[in-house]
């Protein structure tokens, strides 16, 4: 299910996104703990990069996140150069507290006392920018729109002497390149509801529960582990249903209204911490996907042989002609 994603303002916010980092000193990227990379619009690492702009990567929501992999998020990230990593919780005063110093730390040229740090938030919907934006500024500011009807698309505020922080509006990007991300991002709410079906996204959630979190399913739902081992996603939506009592008219299982509570269950915490993608299961994500695009180009390349072989069949009945 190729998830594409077009909404109307996003060429012109990238335009002022790519114009307001000519004057930002550091980028603080926020994404979701849950999954990090899926929650990563690459456009901004284009953007940043072509500026050489220092990052701070905000691995936010990791009260929702499983601690140990967020862990090896933070290893992953803080490997790559003029990146810094670190797990928050926005809603957490004490926790982003400490992101200017950081961001100043990013930017060492900017500590002379004259020139302002100038910080600029970027990230996808709905990974917790406005909370963020709210927490650091200490009090509330309207939202800038992720949605095309929404005109604001940028406001600079300061925070405190010598500091300046831009925020941005949600940035998606034109096509998912991974199913596998489209589905990370719908199960976690950055993509609507109108973009996907919510069976097939608590499906895939569903998977993932199975194979890597089959305790949480067993404690949530009362679930014998042996029965969850013959489970897959489907199966899963199913027994949750029927755990719940999802019925329809005439007694059969409702499995939309099963497949929201596994997917609400999730976005709530209500299963526990739980992390969607790891360095390790992304890796292995992009090296099928490299090998399945490989195997499709010698494919393609084939039938041009096969002509070929034609053709020299055909050379070769000259020949026989001789
Ligand atoms: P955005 O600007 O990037 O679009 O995101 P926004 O701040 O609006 O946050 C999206 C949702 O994520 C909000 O929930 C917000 O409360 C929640 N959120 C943000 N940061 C964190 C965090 O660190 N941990 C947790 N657990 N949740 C976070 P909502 O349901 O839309 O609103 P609300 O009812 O929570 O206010």
């Amino acid at each position: 299910m190729p998830i594409q994603w077009f909404p109307g303002h996003m060429a012109s916010a990238r335009k002022k996104a790519a114009e307001a980092m000519a004057m930002t000193d550091v980028v603080i990227e926020v994404t979701d703990a849950r999954l990090p990379e899926a929650s990563s619009n690459p456009m901004i690492g284009e953007l940043r990069r072509f500026r050489n702009r220092p990052c701070l990567k905000l691995l936010n929501k990791s009260d929702l996140a499983d601690p140990e992999v967020t862990r090896a998020w933070m290893d992953f990230y803080n490997a790559q150069p003029g990146v810094r990593a670190v797990a928050i919780s926005a809603k957490n005063p004490a926790e982003v507290a400490r992101i200017p110093a950081l961001c100043g730390q990013l930017a060492p040229h900017r500590d002379d006392g004259v020139k302002p740090l100038r910080m600029m938030i970027m990230g996808i919907p709905n990974v917790g920018k406005s909370t963020l934006m709210n927490a650091l500024l200490k009090r509330k500011v309207a939202k800038v729109g992720d949605e095309p009807a929404v005109t604001k698309h940028q406001q600079t505020l300061d925070l405190g002497p010598g500091m300046t922080l831009t925020d941005t509006p949600g940035m998606m990007w034109p096509k998912i390149a991974h199913d596998a991300d489209g589905y990370m991002l719908a199960a976690s709410h950055a993509i609507g509801r109108n973009a996907v079906i919510d069976e097939e996204v608590a499906a895939f959630l569903g998977e993932i529960l199975l194979a890597r979190y089959p305790d949480r399913l067993s404690a949530r739902y009362r679930l014998e582990a042996a029965a969850l081992a013959a489970m897959d996603g489907p199966a899963l939506i199913e027994a949750v249903g029927r755990r719940r009592g999802c019925l329809v008219k005439g007694g059969g299982l409702d499995l939309e209204k099963a497949a929201l509570i596994l997917l609400q269950e999730y976005r709530d915490g209500a299963l526990g911490r739980i992390s969607l993608e790891t360095p390790a299961t992304r890796a292995c994500m992009i090296a099928d996907a490299q090998a399945a695009a490989q195997a499709a180009q010698e494919e393609d390349a084939e039938p041009a042989q096969g002509e070929a072989d034609e053709g020299g069949d055909g050379g070769n009945g000259g020949g026989d002609g001789d």
